[in-house]
């Protein structure tokens, strides 16, 4: 979604929100600008200097050589079109008809169109199709009744509905950054003696480790040396400054060609953050997030319901079977744009359990509200701290994945698993539902988890030599039974978002209803064989395949040698605990989407269409 970022200080204010946006490309956007209030210069110029292009930053950039070195106060700004096409004059940031306000916003205004019409008979015009450009004019409006910009952003901000998060400068007050926030992430970086605005942490991190994160509802006054925080009314507020522990570094390539390639080869690390500290030297789970809730709470959640969307979700399907399993109870799984209209069936007796990697998933976050609404207890799995997802959560289980900037999700994925894993075990544990002798060996095969991802990365070789074979074709199917269909779902998800392919995947079970009629030669098929119990049936599933000349690839432990002769293709991951096999099962996958995409010249860490963190409906 859009990027924001701003800056009060001494430094060349314009290089430093470039710079900044540039940390924020992973949210994916469609054009680009930048506002500067500059302080007044002997030819007495008033107006905020805006400079603004359709497409990526580096356009942007090729028309900023004027400006690079300037002083003063400037915000900027990445757009992902929702009103209005991905033109330069839809562009952010949007000016007042004077030339001296300029506002970026990141979500949507509701009632824009009437408040548009109103602006257009008191004389106000407009040169683009935004929703945003509104709120510029009513900043202009109630300034030049109330001659101040503090009240004239609350009086405009009180006239809108929707979401939002904004950031204003302007040449009437230009040492000082407005911003506000209802809906979308906004984060401010404390200096000395100069302050910082972002939506979200990376673009802050060379700067200061320092942050205070607002909240739906705050209003911020922003200069060099303070920062005030007050409710939209003006009434003062106090929220916690933390220290942020990523390093600069983490949140960069790191030397590989993609962020994605970068966060696939920093799973085993990534998986053994999120074990770190939540195992104990007698192999039980202990997970400290968890302690408000007692065993008699615990006891009285018959229900467990997960929600999320897109990949969280498919983590929400592993767990489902997992809880079933451990806890014998019903665990139902839903997608979180389905869920928050389905009129659920949730209540005082269910744990809701939500899935996030960004926790300002705008589906998940209404999915959540409707199952708090209801009555149910809700307990998070994220990834990004201090966002929206975890501060309406009842407890929050964070998987330290650390940033995650490819838009298509691995490392984010595979912990998020994890987490479930340990959420699954915490809760046999306290329920005693486990021989405990039994539940200790599924704590100590977690553990190994890291190690046997390690381990299919070290195979990287023979996923290059498959996808050079596959890079030419055109359809994919992805099988598979039990877990193992919920690996084929994350595994089609990864290649078709990333290389634009067309992959579907289907429980194998269901080929014979319907799908099967597509098999010809030419169509890839992966089919996933982890699960001993089912391997027979996967087995023939396979041969149903290869019979139509489908070209079989097959995904199996390595002690597995059954599919040989019927599979054009063998890869052999490590042979762990069935039910931890979607852990090792999609690393492989996660590779081959990345090869194909890679050898198709696709973009990879930004898919066209898509967005890292998804927070409008
Ligand atoms: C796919 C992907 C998306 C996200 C989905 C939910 O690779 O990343 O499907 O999983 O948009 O996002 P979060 O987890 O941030 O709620």
């Amino acid at each position: 979604m859009c990027g924001i970022t701003g800056y009060v200080g001494p430094r060349p204010c314009v290089r430093t929100v470039i710079d900044m946006l540039r940390r924020l490309e992973y949210r994916g956007y469609d054009s680009a600008g930048v506002a500067v209030a500059g302080r007044p210069t002997a030819a007495g110029d008033t107006d905020v200097e805006v400079v603004k292009a359709a497409g990526k930053l580096a356009v942007l950039e090729s028309q900023l050589h004027d400006h690079w070195e300037k002083q003063g106060t400037a915000i900027a700004h990445t757009r992902w079109a929702t009103h209005g096409g991905p033109t330069t004059p839809n562009a952010h940031p949007h000016f007042s008809n004077d030339g001296r306000i300029a506002l970026i916003h990141n979500g949507i205004i509701e009632n824009y169109q009437e408040l548009k019409e109103d602006l257009i008979r008191k004389g106000f015009h407009f040169t683009s199709d935004t929703d945003t450009e509104v709120l510029v004019h009513l900043v202009d409006h109630a300034f030049r009744a109330a001659g101040d910009m503090e009240t004239a952003v609350r009086a405009a901000l009180r006239r809108v509905t929707g979401a939002y998060s904004i950031a204003v400068v302007s040449t009437h007050d230009s040492e000082t950054l407005y911003a506000a926030k209802t809906a979308s992430p906004l984060i401010l970086g404390l200096g000395v003696g100069e302050n910082f605005l972002a939506s979200d942490i990376p673009a802050l991190m060379r700067y200061t480790k320092r942050v205070l994160v607002l909240e739906d509802g705050d209003f911020a006054v922003v200069t060099r040396d303070a920062v005030s925080l007050t409710t939209l009314e003006g009434k003062p507020l106090v929220r916690e400054e933390f220290l942020v522990t990523w390093d600069e570094q983490t949140a960069e390539k790191g030397g590989y060609p993609h962020f994605m390639l970068k966060e696939i080869y920093e799973q085993p690390r990534a998986l053994a953050d999120t074990f770190r500290g939540r195992i104990t030297d007698s192999e039980s789970v202990r997970l400290t997030e968890l302690e408000g809730f007692t065993k008699d709470q615990l006891a009285t959640f018959t229900r467990i319901q997960i929600v999320a969307c897109g990949t969280a979700y498919h983590a929400g399907m592993v767990a489902k079977l997992f809880f079933e399993k451990l806890l014998r109870r019903p665990v139902s799984v839903d997608v979180a744009s389905e869920f928050r209209y389905s009129d659920p069936l949730v209540g005082p007796d269910t744990l809701c359990i939500v899935v996030s990697q960004s926790g300002e998933t705008a589906d998940t976050l209404a999915a959540l509200r409707e199952a708090r609404r209801l009555g149910a207890t809700i307990l998070s799995i994220v990834n990004v701290v201090g966002s929206s997802i975890t501060r309406e959560s009842h407890a929050t289980l964070y998987t330290q994945a650390g940033p995650e900037i490819c838009v298509a999700s691995t490392k984010a994925y595979l912990t998020q698993v994890a987490a479930l894993y340990l959420l699954g075990l915490h809760l046999a544990g306290v329920e005693a539902r486990l021989d405990s002798g039994l539940l200790r060996s599924y704590v100590r095969d977690l553990t190994m988890l890291p190690d046997a991802v390690e381990e299919v990365l070290g195979r990287a070789l023979l996923v290059e030599e498959l996808a050079a074979r596959l890079a030419e074709r055109k359809t994919f199917f992805y099988l598979g039974r039990g877990y193992d269909y919920a690996v084929a779902l994350e595994a089609a998800l990864k290649l078709k978002e990333i290389s634009y392919l067309h992959a579907e995947a289907y429980p194998a079970g269901e080929m014979k209803h319907g799908p099967l009629a597509l098999v010809e030669a030419g169509v890839v098929v992966v089919c996933f064989g982890t699960q001993p119990h089912l391997f027979e049936k996967m087995l023939s599933n396979l041969k149903e395949v290869s019979a139509r000349d489908g070209l079989v690839v097959a995904v199996v432990p390595e002690n597995e040698h059954r599919a040989d002769s019927a599979a054009e293709y063998v890869l052999r991951i490590p042979a762990v605990r069935p039910e931890y096999a979607p852990i090792v099962a999609i690393v492989p996958m996660q590779l081959l989407a990345y090869l194909v995409a890679k050898a198709r010249g696709r973009e990879i860490d930004q898919p066209r269409n898509l967005a890292k963190s998804v927070t409008v409906e």
